[in-house]
């Protein structure tokens, strides 16, 4: 059993105790309270580094990284993806804002969304480089939006019609389903079966890309994704050939887009280790694009990845304190001051989990407990059965792989407030959420 091996890159055992990145975890929960989140700016790189090179092996065209700020996005982490020149996917106006806040630039803002609003294409149109197009529906409010808001008119200079949409630079793609499922988790977490809410058919696909011949709208690519957290990339084989053969008949010529997406699994517990290699999944993807633009007579398109667990999961690490232990028949009770409000993954998929105490970490593991919040919920559930050693009241847990899906899918549920983030690097712990406040909670109160 190798629960170390989950951890974020830098971790340690020192004096018996867990550290990330030189910081002791006890002293970071001492002087910052718990719940506490913490993430390692050195597995973030790495994983980002992971799938540039193997981009770099692999592809032969151009290529960018995406990184899906759904599974956890605040200015920082925006700040972040700039250091290493990702795109973000953001869904709406909201994650708009905090990209723009954290200083992405237009081209690096591509837009995601099920059923967009007017708010969240008018941010689209004033922030975002890419607009993916999810349905009919929607293409038609973007081009009644571009008539309304923008529209064609004579360039003063040069007397041709310009359409300022396209000057603005914001392209579109169009977001396919292409009818297969990709084994994951849970099927909550599936989104490319034949009949998900997401994107469209083959067939609306074709209609779509007509009414942007016709209206003169910028279509520049097609995206789809089948799912989140799975870790066989066989599904994707047949779903980019179907992509590539609907590229063909729209004819796309010059410069042109493909994106399958994001979804690449993590080991979450000892019994999945080892974690899913990036390089084999980047390889797949890239050698079924190039050997299928190849046959149909397609130009390379620049392939887009679009990955958000994969780069932040591993790095984050959730910290509780115990406050009481209950004997329940033949379970363990430990309660701690982390639950569902900031992870609610358990009670949303039955996501299981691991951890370690954070100090005392030589002692023998006797004991099978189950790790609960304080939240008013029976499914306020963290972990059912681990093997752990004999846990007091007082202590800390560190639960890795705590990066993705936990505090961007948080709630305030019964006022709780949500923890403070820090970024640690050697030497550095950086406030990057500071925790929130009954003053937050009563913010929206008029
Ligand atoms: C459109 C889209 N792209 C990318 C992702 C990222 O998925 P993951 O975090 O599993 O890589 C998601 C997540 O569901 C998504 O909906």
């Amino acid at each position: 059993m190798n629960r170390l091996a989950l951890f974020p890159v830098t971790v340690t055992i020192e004096r018996d105790s867990l550290f990330l990145a030189g910081h002791s975890l006890a002293s970071l929960a001492d002087g910052h309270l718990t719940p506490l989140y913490v993430y390692d700016r050195a597995t973030l790189d790495l994983a980002v580094a992971e799938y540039q090179s193997a981009l770099r092996a692999y592809y032969p065209g151009e290529s960018h990284i995406t990184y899906a700020g759904k599974a956890f996005l605040c200015k920082a982490i925006a700040a972040w993806t700039q250091t290493h020149d990702l795109m973000i996917d953001c869904t709406g106006e909201g994650e708009i804002g905090i990209a723009v806040a954290g200083g992405v630039p237009r081209e690096k803002i591509l837009v995601h969304g099920v059923n967009k609003s007017l708010a969240d294409l008018k941010s689209a149109f004033r922030n975002a480089g890419t607009i993916v197009v999810d349905n009919l529906s929607e293409l038609e409010r973007i081009r009644t939006q571009v008539d309304r808001d923008a529209g064609t008119h004579v360039h003063t200079y040069t007397g041709t019609q310009v359409n300022r949409f396209t000057r603005a630079q914001v392209s579109l793609w169009l977001r396919f389903t292409p009818g297969l499922a990709v084994k994951t988790h849970h099927t909550h977490t599936q989104t490319g079966q034949h009949d998900s809410k997401f994107g469209m058919t083959r067939d609306e696909i074709l209609e779509a890309a007509k009414f942007c011949q016709e209206n003169n709208l910028p279509l520049k690519g097609i995206h789809f994704h089948q799912g989140s957290n799975f870790r066989d990339p066989e599904p994707l084989i047949p779903a980019i050939d179907m992509a590539l053969d609907i590229a063909k008949e729209i004819g796309f010529n010059g410069a042109w887009h493909f994106c399958p997406g994001g979804g690449w699994g993590v080991a979450y517990h000892e019994d999945e280790l080892p974690n899913p290699p990036i390089e084999s999944y980047v390889r797949g993807i890239a050698e079924a694009v190039v050997e299928g633009c190849q046959s149909r007579g397609l130009n390379l398109p620049v392939l887009h990845l679009e990955p958000g667990r994969s780069l932040v999961a591993r790095a984050g690490v959730a910290i509780y304190r115990v406050g009481a232990i209950k004997q329940r028949g033949d379970k363990i009770w430990i309660l701690t001051d982390g639950g569902m409000a900031d992870n609610p993954r358990f009670a949303l998929y039955g996501a299981r989990y691991s951890c370690l105490p954070v100090a005392g970490l030589n002692r023998e593991i006797n004991a099978k407990v189950s790790i609960a919040g304080p939240y008013c919920e029976s499914g306020d559930v963290v972990i059912e059965d681990l093997p752990m050693p004999e846990l007091k009241e007082g202590e800390l847990i560190a639960i890795p792989v705590a990066g993705a899906y936990h505090l961007s899918m948080s709630s305030n549920y019964n006022g709780a407030r949500r923890p403070e983030v820090l970024l640690l690097e050697e030497g550095k712990a950086e406030v990057m959420l500071r925790r929130e406040t009954v003053d937050d909670l009563l913010r929206r109160d008029p």
